[in-house]
């Protein structure tokens, strides 16, 4: 099976900090990956690479097949390829309506290239009640922002991805400022990526809130992948112990 994503001996310094050593790393079709491991650990350097926002100093990446030249990897690149990060910082406008959200900056044009508003609330509709669930009378793609939990942003951001063809959607911390509710909402939109095909790479501090959503686990330890384990082959006991045990080492 042809990976979507695979990295090998991938290496990063921010000026004396090594912020990535020695990171191996694999996204299979139609999986949730679990990034874990403590605050520093590289997480988000590491998948800022993928996303084309940071470029790696050494090391191979793959996606899709494709060998990546780092020199010609950005942003947009990795977006053309089906890469698409959510981040929990990159809020919406809160009293943006939801349409005007879902296609900031990536708008649909009618045949004189003006923005087609009747297509982009009628494709604003679909999202929300195809990835959301949301229907009946409360809800309408003029309503704003502000009128969705925590939860529903996280998942209203996680269906634009899917809408704009994104397959390998990227979650860093998507759980961390949420109630214990809307935790619930964000996994079972992480579910429904993996039910469309897609992939999944979500990052986390908190394996109770991953455990049930991911397929696989991947623990980082200062720089470097420590772990890789599927979910059938290792329990949430074992998978908390080895954790805690990176934790508890002495830092050298
Ligand atoms: N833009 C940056 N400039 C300097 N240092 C950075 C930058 N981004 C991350 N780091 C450092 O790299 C290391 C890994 O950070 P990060 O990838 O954010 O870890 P995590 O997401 O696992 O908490 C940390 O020591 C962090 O301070
Ligand atoms: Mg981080």
């Amino acid at each position: 099976m042809e990976a979507m994503v695979e990295m090998k001996g991938i290496g990063k310094s921010f000026g004396s900090v090594e912020a990535l050593r020695q990171v191996d790393f694999r996204l299979n079709p139609g999986e949730v990956v679990a990034l874990l491991g403590d605050n520093g650990a590289g997480k988000s350097t590491l998948i800022k690479i993928l996303s084309g926002f940071h470029s790696a100093d050494r090391g191979s990446m793959m996606v899709k097949g494709r060998e990546i030249d780092f020199k010609a990897y950005d942003v947009t690149v990795a977006r053309s390829l089906g890469v698409e990060t959510v981040y929990q910082e990159r809020s919406l406008g809160e009293r943006q309506p939801l349409w005007r959200n879902v296609f900031i900056g990536r708008h649909r044009l009618n045949r004189w290239g003006l923005i087609d508003v009747k297509r982009e609330k009628m494709e604003t509709m679909e999202l929300l009640s195809s990835v959301l669930g949301l229907r009946g009378a409360g809800l309408s793609p003029d309503a704003s922002v502000e009128t969705l939990s925590g939860g529903e942003r996280q998942g209203l951001a996680i269906g634009r991805a899917m809408h704009f063809g994104a397959d390998i959607i990227v979650l860093d911390e998507p759980t961390t400022a949420l109630a214990l509710s809307e935790v619930g909402k964000v996994l079972s939109f992480i579910g429904s990526i993996r039910e469309d095909g897609r992939s999944c790479i979500v990052i986390s501090h908190d394996l109770g809130h991953v455990y049930k959503v991911a397929d696989r686990f991947v623990l980082m330890d200062r720089g470097s992948t420590v772990g890789d384990y599927r979910k059938g082959d290792i329990t949430p006991e074992e998978l908390m112990a080895r954790m805690i045990g990176l934790n508890g080492e002495v830092k050298p």
